[in-house]
């Protein structure tokens, strides 16, 4: 007999019949959909003046007039005008196991039906302790690296956790090092580390940060020299002022490039030896490389201090060792995460551990090999692209080099045409995908090419 009430209901035959239900009719309906399809002119009206109604009510224009039915599956996501299209953006990283995934339904409903809808810092389930030791158990596989885990529900307040905790341990140090085209989250603090103005405009700093040249793969040798000697020119100048410094081990917002393991060990080891510590942001990286953090995939785990994810996890955290702990009284928040998403993540974090995405032959590297061929070709073919671009599940390639106005104008159009991808970076501009490697084979991709070469060509 279980022990508590709550595992009774958890077992109660009449809640796993009622959950079989909601499952199966989940799953009958989504046999509806077998592919894209356009917009239903009925639906046009009404649709375009609540878009309308929620760009006002936002304050600012939607990126895409996207508004999701609260349908879909796998890749495909249906939207309120009762057309359907293929996601491989997935909220730049977010829905990476897809739309109305039924495993991922099936966990939130063992959330929806416990006591509380969000978890906080003062009464938490052993569900938040559960996902702790999940993420923990990636991170430490192989080699242990991590002690703690401190979940909250944003990127950004994973990473402002991470620098509380720098600044706290390192002080009197008050500076932050980072990388030129990095992109860190949108707090006032983080405004400043983004290396994107836009992103504070007219916000009063929070701490000084100095940004370095990022890794060129044109130019390996020179390249880690400046970045060296630039760090070095800030160490000279703010003596003992630097606290730590952020690595984005493959830039994300800034245009999906990748670092190299002798560059990061090279700066890595710098910063140790004049006690900066090493940041690392998974946030856009968290599984999508060939292992499940990208330190491990760039051989790391000696040099790291702390490391933050979110996105795919849905859960954020951030990770330290036991010399990082906070005094009492640092950390804490009213919000861990709602109970649904906290059992969802759990879902995805047994996904990610017992599927064979990772590794050579998993299933990440496989498709990440044929959409870059399947770019390489059309560039090879048709000139009209540059690329492809990035890592893993991150990929990108240029159209029109680079020109900002025309890979938007270019996305809006594929967009109608039933593909939602994102621009990534300026000057250049790119076009990316964050592939939903867990729900798409060869044939979804080769689909979505299809329509991205053929609107390149409609385009040119
Ligand atoms: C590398 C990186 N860090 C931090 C963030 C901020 O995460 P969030 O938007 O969940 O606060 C993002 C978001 O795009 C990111 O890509």
């Amino acid at each position: 007999m279980s022990h508590t009430l709550s595992q009774q209901l958890q077992e109660d035959p009449q809640l796993i019949e009622g959950k079989k239900l909601i499952l199966d009719a989940l799953k009958k309906h989504q046999k509806s959909i077998t592919g894209i399809r356009p917009a239903k002119s009925k639906f046009k009206a009404d649709y375009e003046s609540t878009i309308k109604r929620l760009e006002e009510i936002r304050a600012g224009g939607l990126i895409y007039p996207y508004l999701g039915s609260g349908f879909g599956k796998g890749p495909f996501v249906e939207l309120e005008d009762g057309s359907v299209k293929y996601d491989f953006i997935c909220g730049i990283g977010v829905y990476q196991f897809g739309h109305a995934n039924p495993d991922i339904v099936e966990a939130s409903i063992d959330g929806a039906i416990q006591d509380t809808l969000i978890q906080g810092h003062v009464q938490q389930n052993r569900n938040s302790l559960e996902l702790s030791e999940q993420i923990l158990g990636l991170a430490n596989q192989g080699q242990h690296m991590f002690d703690h885990c401190f979940l909250t529900s944003s990127g950004v307040m994973a990473a402002e956790n991470a620098l509380k905790l720098t600044f706290n341990k390192n002080q009197p140090a008050n500076r932050i090092l980072a990388f030129k085209r990095c992109f860190a989250g949108r707090t006032i603090a983080f405004s400043h580390i983004n290396d994107k103005a836009m992103t504070r405009a007219g916000l009063p700093d929070a701490f000084p940060v100095d940004h370095v040249p990022f890794f060129d793969p044109e130019d390996p040798e020179e390249s880690t020299q400046r970045t060296l000697e630039a760090i070095k020119t800030k160490v000279e100048e703010y003596p003992d002022k630097h606290a730590g410094m952020i690595f984005e081990l493959v830039q994300g917002e800034g245009g999906f490039y990748p670092g190299e393991s002798n560059y990061f060990r090279k700066v890595m080891e710098f910063c140790k030896s004049k006690g900066i510590a090493v940041l690392v942001d998974e946030i856009q990286t968290f599984s999508r490389l060939k292992t499940p953090f990208a330190y491990q995939y760039f051989g790391l785990p000696d040099l790291i201090d702390m490391v933050w994810i979110g996105k795919a996890s849905q859960v954020c955290a951030t990770l330290f060792k036991s010399d990082w702990k906070p005094p009492a009284g640092l950390l804490g928040q009213t919000y861990t995460s709602a109970t649904s998403t906290i059992e969802g993540a759990k879902q995805i974090l047994k996904a990610l551990s017992e599927k064979p995405f990772f590794g050579d032959s998993g299933k990440i590297e496989r498709l990440s090999k044929f959409t870059q061929e399947k770019l390489a070709q059309f560039e090879a073919e048709t000139g009209l692209i540059n690329g492809p671009f990035g890592l893993g599940s991150m990929i990108c390639f240029t159209p029109y080099n680079g020109d900002g106005v025309k890979v938007g104008s270019f996305l809006k159009r594929l967009f109608e045409n039933g593909v939602i991808a994102l621009s990534a970076g300026s000057n250049p501009t790119k076009c990316r995908f964050l592939l939903p490697y867990p729900v798409i084979e060869e044939d979804d991709i080769e689909a979505v090419l299809n329509i991205v070469f053929s609107t390149l060509k409609e385009l040119a």
